[in-house]
C-alpha cells in the first residue's frame, strides 16, 4: 500500500499546497546535509501550521528541531510578535536548521536552543506558558517531554506529540527502545489529569505513523496517583 499512499500524498499536495521555494529548499538542505529523512510530510507539516492558527497560539514550544521543517511551517503561522523555540540536541542539526531559518525570513521568531531537551527545559519557565507544544524528539524520553510540557503549558495549551504508532510496532510484544518510550507515554497519559487526548493514526508518504493531540487543563484536581515531574 506504501506506494498508494504515496500517491495519494502527491494528489493532495497538488490541490491543497500552494509552492513554497523556502519549503523544498529546507527539504533538500536536510537531504544533502545528510539528515535523517524525519521531517514530518509537507501535509502534516501543513497541519502543524493549521494547528498554530487554529489555537491562535502566540508562543510555540519545539523539542526536536531536526532541520527546521516543521518549525519554519509553524513559525510562518505565528503572528507578527510570536515566537518559537525550538530544542535540539545536535549542533549539526541545529546549524542546518538555522540557516533554512534564516532562508526563509523567519529568524526573528525562531529560537534554537542546542543541548538535551531534559536540561533545557526546566530553563524554560520564564517563556512560559507555551500556547502549543510540538514533541518530536528521541522517544524514549517522551514521557518526560510530556510532563514539561504540561508544566510549562496552560489551560488551553495544546500539544502534539510525533511518531505514536510507529507503524503499529507500538502493539508488538517485541518493541524497540522507541516503540517502548511511546508506549510508556501513551499508558500514562490517563495518570494526568490535566489531559484530555487522543491519537490519530496517519498513512502517507511518511508510511504508516500517527500523532497524539492532548489539551492541558490545569483547572482539574490533581489525583492522587496522578505523575509528578521526578
Ligand atoms: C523517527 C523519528 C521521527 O521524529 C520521525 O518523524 C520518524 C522516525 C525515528 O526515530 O525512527
Ligand atoms: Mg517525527
Amino acid at each position: 500500500m506504501q506506494q498508494k499512499w504515496q500517491q495519494v500524498d502527491e494528489y493532495l499536495k497538488r490541490h491543497l499546497l500552494n509552492e513554497d521555494p523556502n519549503l523544498a529548499q529546507t527539504l533538500l538542505a536536510n537531504a544533502a546535509q545528510g539528515l535523517p529523512p524525519h521531517d514530518v510530510s509537507p501535509l502534516q507539516g501543513q497541519f502543524l501550521l493549521l494547528m498554530v492558527q487554529i489555537s491562535a497560539a502566540q508562543r510555540v514550544l519545539e523539542i526536536g528541531t531536526l532541520g527546521g521543517f516543521s518549525t519554519q511551517l509553524m513559525a510562518q503561522a505565528l503572528p507578527p510578535d510570536g515566537c518559537l523555540i525550538s530544542l535540539e540536541k545536535e549542533e549539526r542539526n541545529a546549524a542546518v536548521a538555522r540557516e533554512n531559518i534564516a532562508r526563509a525570513g523567519l529568524s526573528g521568531k525562531v529560537t534554537i536552543k542546542v543541548g538535551e531537551a531534559a536540561e533545557l527545559l526546566p530553563e524554560l519557565q520564564e517563556q512560559a506558558p507555551f500556547d502549543l507544544v510540538f514533541i518530536d524528539a528521541d522517544k524514549q524520553n517522551a514521557l518526560l517531554y510530556l510532563q514539561w510540557s504540561i508544566s510549562l503549558g496552560r489551560t488551553g495549551s495544546v500539544i502534539i506529540m510525533d511518531n505514536v504508532i510507529r507503524g503499529g510496532a507500538i502493539i508488538d510484544t517485541e518493541r524497540d527502545v522507541h516503540a517502548d518510550g511511546i508506549c510508556q507515554t501513551l499508558e500514562a497519559v490517563k495518570q494526568f489529569p490535566e489531559l484530555t487526548a487522543t491519537a490519530l493514526q496517519t498513512v502517507g508518504e511518511k508510511g504508516w505513523d500517527g500523532f497524539a493531540l492532548l489539551r492541558v487543563d490545569k483547572s482539574s484536581p490533581k489525583k492522587q496517583n496522578s505523575m509528578d515531574l521526578p
